[in-house]
């Protein structure tokens, strides 16, 4: 039985595209194909889904990190500090608004930013933290809280609609947070959107402006801004498939469960085993179900490709040591913990679609691997 890694096609069902169709053809009608009156309905429907005060749309998640860090009060020359394992998008904002990407290491149990790593890193041109809810896991914000003391705390929230943190949910927990609405995310468009969430009034209504080439009023402009409008047509494609959010991030957590267990049952658990699972938390919505393979990662993931089974690396190379980041003087060895984990990381098949034969079967094929019978 082949598995494919993701079926895009899941993401709407039949009911959902009826409903869709109805509302583009609404859309079609009315004209307001930019900031049109679904824009501000997905707005109000997203924050009171996260249990924010404000949600401002826009282009996609990788604008919206620079929306989020420009309204932070990030400048050029600043300091941001951010994990090295992450997607390039995090650091790619940074870099986008003049600031200094400044990489620190992940705890190896969450893959998300280690506040140790973050405590020997603060300088007096540090502007704000940046940590990811990598996978959906929610970052441990009240150790990275203590250490930021008043230093901002802007989330990198693209794989974690949804998520809960002891704390409360991800895209509130800091000053501001971007969210991405790429079409494999928990919460997908039909095409690239994304979003900003704040608690904060002000930072909400200098979104506004920024997102509209800063200006307050139409043709009158208090700073530079940018064009990172959301588009009308994501907005609905968006309404359409919020309402089955929690039933698609629950499928994601019970089918984390049922391959930790099938895990378990061929020796292999996050403390032990050749294949070791992420360890649980109770707020993750399972963006990604990822095993650390030590030593044979590669060689597991072609195993599983000849029988048809789908798997990613994210990420295969840490961002110290990307060559764009030359000039930044990151080496090898300086940050072992995302450089252990580019090495070992395999995600395996975890969109709602799965079904429990097919997790049976990634499964199987891992035991083949391993040479164990199930
Ligand atoms: C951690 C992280 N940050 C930012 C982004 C950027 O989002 P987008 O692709 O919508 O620009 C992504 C998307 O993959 C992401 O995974």
């Amino acid at each position: 039985m082949a598995v494919p890694f993701f079926d895009i096609r899941y993401n709407l069902g039949e009911a959902e595209k009826v409903q869709l169709l109805e509302r583009w053809k609404g859309i079609l009608d009315h004209g307001g194909f930019i900031n049109g009156p679904e824009v501000q309905e997905l707005e109000s429907a997203l924050a009171s889904y996260l249990g924010v005060n404000h949600v401002v749309a826009c282009s996609n998640g990788s604008d919206a990190l620079v929306l989020a860090l420009r309204a932070a009060g990030v400048s050029p020359g600043d300091e941001v500090i951010l994990p090295a394992f992450t997607f390039f998008a995090t650091a790619g904002a940074v870099s986008r608004i003049g600031a200094t990407p400044v990489f620190a290491d992940i705890d190896p149990d969450s893959y998300c930013l280690s506040a140790d790593s973050v405590a020997e890193l603060i300088t007096n041109r540090t502007r704000a933290l940046l940590p990811v809810h990598l996978y959906g896991r929610p970052a441990d914000i009240s150790a990275l809280q203590t250490v930021a003391k008043d230093i901002p705390i802007v989330e990198d929230s693209a794989q974690a609609v949804g998520a809960v943190a002891t704390e409360g949910p991800c895209g509130g927990l800091g000053l501001v947070a971007g969210f991405s609405c790429f079409p494999t995310k928990n919460l997908g468009a039909c095409g690239d959107a994304g979003f900003v969430s704040t608690n904060d009034s002000q930072v909400a209504e200098h979104l506004r402006c920024l997102k509209e080439h800063g200006g307050g009023r139409q043709y009158y402009h208090d700073e530079v801004g940018f064009n990172f409008r959301h588009d009308t047509l994501q907005a609905a494609a968006l309404l359409s498939r919020l309402p089955e959010l929690p039933v698609y991030n629950a499928a994601r957590a019970e089918g984390a469960e049922h391959y930790t267990q099938l895990l378990a049952e061929i020796g292999c658990t996050e403390n032990d085993g050749p294949v070791r699972p992420a360890s649980k938390h109770l707020g993750h919505v399972w963006h990604q179900f990822v095993c650390r393979i030590p030593g044979q990662r590669n060689e597991l993931r072609a195993f599983l490709q000849e029988r048809q089974i789908g798997s990613a690396v994210y990420y295969p190379l840490p961002l110290h040591l990307q060559p764009c980041f030359t000039h930044l003087g990151g080496t090898s060895g300086q940050l072992p913990e995302s450089e252990r984990a580019a090495q070992e990381v395999l995600a395996l098949p975890i969109y709602p679609g799965v079904t429990s034969e097919q997790r049976e079967e990634v499964v199987a094929g891992i035991a083949a691997f391993l040479g164990c019978k199930v």
